[in-house]
């Protein structure tokens, strides 16, 4: 998708399209649970009966890709206690919610690096990608073990290798090459990142991806995080001038 002046999709938004492709930060859990003097992983599990409901809301909004932040690159500096509760969590919400993903028409894909996550939690995670590889409902995308920064370094180690393959001639690298190497090569970039709990950064998420995208931020801690303020936060963007570095029409 080129992105230059004569080409560009101007998206003036007044006209009602909504975002096709949304991304989440789903911050606050480990507040949300100390505010009710729980541990951190009390938090956790709340958090992950919120993205059920949130996965349902999308077909009825017009929502095709949703992109969730699970884990990033930098949360194994947590302690090994919640890190192992979090590892557990994902195995047993994979493992769980398969069928339904199944039965519901969603495709299933993880972003990040697989290798550091341990061998039983790959497996689930490649059963449901092949168990949903045919899906077309909807796309939901898992960030695992994901950075922005990690991301492009394993694309440009790929991109390299293949240079020195003789596969890519370096003169010909541009501004769409690279997102071929990336984890999320087959999605769309995102239209609207929601990041919940306050925190005004992008946290290393989609760093690539989210050049032009829309962001919403709101002091509503994820396991709070309703599919009635999601709804709003899709039809608040409708609203919204993309203008892509062009001037307004
Ligand atoms: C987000 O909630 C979930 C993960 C990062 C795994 P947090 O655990 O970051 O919750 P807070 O920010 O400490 O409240
Ligand atoms: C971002 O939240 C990562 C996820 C939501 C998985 P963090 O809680 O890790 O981000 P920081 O540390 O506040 O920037
Ligand atoms: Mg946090």
């Amino acid at each position: 998708m080129a992105r230059d002046a004569s080409t560009a999709p101007m998206r003036p938004n007044g006209g009602g399209a909504g975002p096709r492709h949304v991304a989440v930060i789903m911050d606050g859990n480990g507040r949300w649970a100390q505010q009710r003097g729980r541990p951190r992983l009390f938090g956790h599990h709340a958090g992950a009966r919120r993205v059920r409901e949130i996965v349902e809301a999308c077909p009825g909004l017009g929502v095709d890709y949703l992109t969730i932040f699970a884990f990033s690159t930098e949360n194994w500096k947590r302690t090994q206690t919640e890190v192992a509760g979090l590892m557990s969590l994902f195995r047993r919400y994979i493992f769980k919610e398969m069928q339904a993903f199944v039965r519901e028409g969603v495709r299933v894909r993880f972003i990040g690096d697989r290798l550091r996550l341990d061998a039983k939690l790959r497996a689930l995670m490649d059963e449901v990608e092949a168990l949903t590889g045919h899906n077309t409902r909807m796309h939901l995308t898992i960030a695992l073990n994901y950075g922005g920064r990690d991301e492009v370094a394993r694309a440009t180690k790929r991109l390299a290798r293949d240079v020195r393959d003789g596969k890519l001639d370096p003169e010909t690298v541009d501004e769409e090459t690279l997102p071929r190497y990336l984890d999320t090569c087959v999605l769309p970039d995102p239209d609207l990142v929601i990041r919940t709990s306050g925190e005004a950064r992008i946290s290393n998420f989609l760093l690539w991806q989210s050049a032009y995208s829309e962001y919403e931020f709101t002091e509503i801690l994820w396991p709070d995080f309703t599919r009635e303020i999601f709804a709003g936060m899709v039809a608040g963007y409708a609203g919204r001038e993309r203008r892509f570095g062009a001037v307004s029409a």
